[in-house]
């Protein structure tokens, strides 16, 4: 049915590119009145206490709304209710039961979509828990999930969550030894997985890499999707079959009564060290910001149809293809595989053939399809549109206005939504209903939080003057609440910067215009956003160091036209060993196997020597000034100032001189 298209937005008459929301729009938002900020920022604890009562089904109310003990905190302390519940169990006893909960596209275009419907969702999440419970599974237990954009995925999270058990899910393009890393730290009993997925018309074997992962691990059960029946290597005793423990479950299972301070989940992500930290977020502030932030950041209603193309494996799968849309009882969509399978247009020819109204995206996508060229976009019917999101690196203007006025026909808003995994859902971004849209600029922190954008020592920034952004107690629902296992890290890296009221974020930031839109500049650590996956140097740097040949390497991160960042190592070798094509290529192999393909160097610079302080630390900072082209400063107090120029050749350095 082609759709009238409808102006969801008008540009500001006196200022180019600042867009704001039509009438149409802020009529249809659930918030359209710029008084919200003033309201919740009187007293945010009041404010959270008020929506956290208005979205979410209790069994218990709390008696403390926050409290804090610097630098931990709570939310909603003593309040008693299930995720799973109101992600599911409260839609089937309305009209919703029948609804359409989730869509899954497959990647092969002669398999039929799957739909559960609120019901279905019930039923198969109910029978999974007990599942999970005849495994030995209790409140408490670690389980492991490693699949495919399938959607048992969300099934086996709520499956989870409904029991209490805490569910740990590792990117299924993570390698192996990824798995069983994160496993280990996670303690987990049961690792739920598949036999494979399609990826560009081929079979990837994610049996094989669950192997792997469970090994020398404490996983004693090991539960197998049959997506593609293809032939998989069997362990008796460890491995079943996902639909042979389905026949026989019960499919009555209650949700268990979850404390708002109990654990939800453990989500992996990288930081500055070579060792992924373990992101712990609780049931209820959790629940909270993930069901506010999709309601009004995506301005979701019942006839909306929600796609967020981020991967189940990352912080933005978990809360706007899991438990945000779910919770909000929207029905969102799935697809299994590559953007541009079979064809560059693949992502459109979705959005036509099921009328998405709101699309969630990164940067990197937008800047790949822009590449592919307009006539993919312009093939399909896209009037369905209505709101477009973008999430996970900094966004480039031209990547903005192409978004805006190819794929939204310069009709929808663009939220461009600030946060990270410690933030369990978004943070910074315009709403809908009240703007204003710019091009790089994320927008406004969400009504009740509390950022600033402070120097060096503390002192707040002026307008246009580059800062370290960081959040004001009183924190968030949604935050972290510790790093797994290590609540000395979780000190040290959020709070070590500004003392322990004051989250570091760090990213760099500065303040846009009177109004105190945010502007995001990017990391200022060692983590890269490589097509806004976040990785480590540190992490790359020990998988290099793995390969036989190599004596010393630093990873950077270059910047890369499509993905944003990209990971170049600059290797020296051992004694004995000759540089050739082969052998970057084989490093390249040791890091895709080590991590995943998304952490594959893009180059590999073999040297001899690497730049060094006289105390023989490698100067970093030199490395990324070449691959960026920028300015290489002071070498004077290099031990090896002649490395330099030999590495200007070996990379083309085009930078001032
Ligand atoms: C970056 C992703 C600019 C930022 C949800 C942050 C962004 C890191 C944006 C977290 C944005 C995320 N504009 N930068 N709209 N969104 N980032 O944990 O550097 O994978 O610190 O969470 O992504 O990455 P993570």
């Amino acid at each position: 049915m082609k759709m009238k298209p409808v102006k969801w937005v008008v540009e500001d008459p006196k200022k180019k590119n600042v867009f704001w929301p039509s009438e149409e729009l802020k009529k249809r938002a659930w918030v359209n009145d710029e008084s919200v900020y003033a309201e919740a920022e009187k007293d945010p604890v009041a404010w959270w206490g008020k929506l956290a009562k208005e979205g979410i089904t209790w069994f218990k109310d709390w008696t403390v709304t926050y409290k804090e003990n610097p630098p931990f905190y709570q939310w909603f302390v003593g309040g008693k209710l299930n995720i799973c519940y109101n992600a599911v169990d409260r839609h089937i006893t309305s009209w919703k039961r029948n609804k359409a909960a989730i869509i899954w596209e497959p990647e092969p275009l002669n398999e039929q979509p799957r739909v559960l419907t609120f019901q279905d969702l019930y039923r198969e999440v109910c029978k999974f828990a007990n599942v999970l419970k005849g495994l030995g599974i209790k409140k408490g237990d670690r389980v492991g999930i490693y699949l495919p954009m399938i959607p048992e995925v969300q099934i086996a999270m709520l499956a989870c969550a409904r029991i209490g058990a805490v569910h740990s899910v590792v990117f299924s393009a993570f390698s192996g030894q990824s798995l069983r890393d994160r496993m280990i730290d996670a303690e987990a009993k049961v690792l739920v997985t598949a036999d494979g997925y399609y990826r560009r018309g081929k079979p990837v074997n994610l049996k094989e890499n669950a192997d792997i992962g469970a090994e020398g691990t404490k996983i004693k059960d090991v539960i197998v999707v049959k997506r593609l029946g293809t032939p998989v290597n069997w362990v008796e005793g460890r491995d079943h079959w996902w639909h042979e423990l389905m026949e026989k479950a019960d499919l009555n299972c209650e949700p268990e009564v979850m404390d708002s301070e109990d654990m939800l989940f453990i989500l992996y992500t990288s930081g500055t060290t070579g060792k992924p930290k373990g992101i712990e977020h609780h049931v209820g502030g959790y629940a909270v910001q993930a069901y506010w932030t999709t309601k009004w950041d995506f301005d979701l209603h019942d006839e909306d149809l929600f796609w967020c193309t981020a991967d189940i494996g990352w912080i933005t799968g978990h809360t706007y293809n899991c438990y945000g849309p779910l919770m909000n009882g929207v029905t969102s969509l799935i697809y299994e595989g590559a953007p541009d399978f079979p064809g560059p247009d693949r992502w459109w020819q979705i959005i036509e053939k099921y009328a998405v109204t709101v699309f969630y995206t990164a940067p990197t996508a937008i800047r790949m399809f822009m590449r592919l060229g307009d006539e993919y976009v312009k093939k399909h019917d896209l009037s369905s549109l209505r709101i477009l999101g973008t999430v996970g690196e900094p966004i480039n203007e031209d990547a903005w206005l192409w978004y805006f006025n190819t794929v939204g026909g310069g009709r929808c808003p663009i939220i461009d939504t600030w946060w990270q995994t410690e933030t369990g859902a978004t943070l910074i971004n315009s709403l809908p209903g009240i703007g204003p849209f710019i091009p790089t600029v994320a927008g406004r922190p969400f009504p009740g939080t509390r950022f600033a954008i402070l120097t060096e020592d503390g002192k707040p920034t002026n307008i246009g003057e580059g800062g370290f952004l960081v959040q004001k107690s009183p924190f968030a629902p949604g935050m972290l609440r510790t790093v797994y296992g290590d609540p000395e890290k979780f000190k040290q890296q959020y709070f070590g910067v500004y003392g322990e009221r004051i989250y570091y974020t760090s990213d760099g930031a500065y303040i846009f215009d009177q109004l105190g839109n945010i502007r995001i500049t990017g990391r200022v650590d060692d983590v890269m956003k490589v097509a806004g996956h976040r990785l480590s140097t540190a992490e790359v740097e020990n998988a290099v160091a793995q390969h036989p040949a190599v004596a010393e390497c630093a990873v950077v991160a270059m910047p890369h036209d499509i993905k944003g960042e990209v990971p170049v190592a600059f290797v020296a070798l051992k004694a004995g060993f000759k540089g050739s094509l082969q052998l970057e290529d084989e490093i390249k192999k040791k890091v895709t196997e080590i991590i995943g393909p998304t952490a594959r160097p893009e180059k590999v610079v073999l040297v001899d020597d690497l730049p060094k302080t006289r105390s023989g630390k490698i100067m970093r900072r030199i490395l990324k000034a070449l691959t960026a082209n920028q300015p290489i400063g002071d070498i004077s107090t290099l031990m090896n100032p002649e490395s330099v120029q030999t590495l200007k050749e070996r990379i083309g350095y085009k930078g001032p001189t």
